[in-house]
């Protein structure tokens, strides 16, 4: 007697939520990572517009026809965290969540761009190395994740450098940092073991950030969460005096980790592979 088949599991699902989202490389990590270990897998980019009702509804949409969890950007990483019924610390404390995960006790909210930017940072220290004193530049929402990852790591002294004051001293406050006028920022680059260029000065279309990197002494380390161009301004002005650099692009392959292995499978490396199939989707970004 013919045995009927049984009917195979439907694939994980998973997605990006953002506004406008057609640009993003999580689908593409996200399905790389699910490719190299055979697991069934789909991630998809899900616009929509902002304010809080939109994303509701959208993230709502999700969670009941199946998704084991969005990543979310922006403008939505505020919008997820209030949505969601309970938040990790970092969540917590960057004030922004760029995941959550549906559970049958609700959706849960975390910042994986908090460890990412940390295990960015991370990939350039040497053993034992210790970075003591950074400056930030911007007072977003990715300067909120950047100074929680700063204080994780162990950072004692961190300046926050914003255009406008006000937000820098907020974010300050709030997190436990200090502050510096933006006027005088590259003054304070010679106390300065880590650079954090947050604003989005520097990215395709955007004004380039006006800094000169010369009081920087040549230990320092220079970050840019901006990946379009891979290679800003910023990170040529560092690479041309030796200095390491952290770019946007580690940050964000690392910062995919969690939610691939919270909803997609269960081996997600941030490998030189990786990268090199990033840079190619990037087209004239790469530099290196
Ligand atoms: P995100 O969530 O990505 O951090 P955001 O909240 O819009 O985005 O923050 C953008 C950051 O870039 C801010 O720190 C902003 O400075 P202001 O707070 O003064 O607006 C900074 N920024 C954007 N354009 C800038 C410019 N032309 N000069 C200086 N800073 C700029």
């Amino acid at each position: 007697m013919a045995q009927t088949p049984s009917k195979p599991p439907p694939p994980r699902a998973a997605g990006v939520i953002g506004w406008p989202i057609g640009h993003s490389l999580s689908p593409m990590i996200h399905q790389i990572f699910a490719a190299r270990e055979g697991v069934d897998a789909v991630y998809l980019p899900i616009v929509a517009e902002p304010g809080f009702e939109a994303f509701a509804r959208a993230a709502g949409a999700l969670r009941d026809i199946g998704f084991k969890g969005v990543n979310v950007t922006l403008p939505h990483k505020e919008n997820a965290l209030r949505y969601a019924a309970a938040a990790s610390p970092a969540a917590k404390a960057a004030g922004a969540a760029n995941m959550l995960t549906f559970s049958a006790e609700g959706p849960y909210a975390d910042n994986s761009d908090v460890g990412g930017f940390a295990a960015a940072l991370s990939d350039v220290l040497k053993a034992g190395e210790r970075p003591r004193r950074a400056v930030v530049l911007g007072a977003g929402g990715a300067a909120r994740g950047i100074v929680v990852a700063l204080k994780g790591l162990g950072l004692e002294e961190i300046a926050v450098a914003n255009r406008t004051p006000d937000k820098a001293a907020r974010l300050a406050a709030d997190l436990g940092a200090a502050t510096a006028p933006w006027e005088k920022r590259a003054e304070r680059l010679a106390a300065a073991d880590v650079l954090v260029n947050t604003t989005s000065l520097g990215m395709a279309g955007e004004p380039s950030l006006e800094l000169s990197l010369d009081l920087l002494p040549e230990t320092a380390i220079v970050a840019d969460i901006v990946y379009r161009p891979l290679e800003t301004p910023l990170l040529a002005a560092a690479r041309a005096r030796e200095l390491r650099t952290v770019d946007g692009l580690s940050m964000l392959m690392h910062q995919a980790v969690p939610g691939y292995k919270a909803w997609l499978g269960s081996r997600a490396a941030v490998d030189a592979d990786l990268r090199a199939r990033l840079e190619a989707t990037l087209g004239g970004g790469k530099t290196r």
